[in-house]
């Protein structure tokens, strides 16, 4: 008789296992670069006339996360000016927990960008 195929599985192969905790604030380690001011300014204003400050505040947690808590976690590079820029573009969730931020598919990546320096300009 062949066991190969029919073998039972083991029971204890079958036992759920624990989630993986899932750290949504850790900081993320990277290089960092200086921020022109002139953009980070010009990104400061892109986001007053936009809708972000109905989901985002500066200092504290509301549907999304603070800017300065983002500002805090990622690094200040170009990877990371361009995936938050193509992110806030795209909307999306899972970085931060369940809400979901809406596209902005109206914006050119170029101001997402400096929206991105703005926020990241605050990291204290
Ligand atoms: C409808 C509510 C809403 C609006 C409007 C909104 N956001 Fe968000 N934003 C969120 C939520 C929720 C998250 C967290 C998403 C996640 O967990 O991945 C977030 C995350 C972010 C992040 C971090 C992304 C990451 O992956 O860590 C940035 C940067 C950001 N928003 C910038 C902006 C900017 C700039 C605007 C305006 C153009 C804006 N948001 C408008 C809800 C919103």
């Amino acid at each position: 008789m062949a066991a190969g195929c029919d073998s039972p599985v083991h029971k204890d192969d079958q036992l759920p296992k624990p989630a993986p905790k899932v750290d949504y604030i850790r900081k993320i380690e990277g290089r960092s670069e200086k921020i022109a001011l002139k953009e980070a300014q010009r990104g400061e204003v892109l986001i007053a006339y936009a809708d972000c400050y109905t989901c985002h505040t500066k200092e504290k947690r509301a549907k999304g996360p603070a800017f300065q808590a983002i500002a805090d976690r990622y690094p200040v590079n170009d990877g990371y000016f361009e995936l938050l820029a193509l992110k806030i573009i795209k909307g999306g969730s899972g970085a931060w927990g369940n809400p979901v931020m809406s596209p902005h598919q109206d914006l050119t990546e170029e101001d997402a960008r400096m929206m991105v320096k703005y926020i990241l300009s605050l990291k204290k």
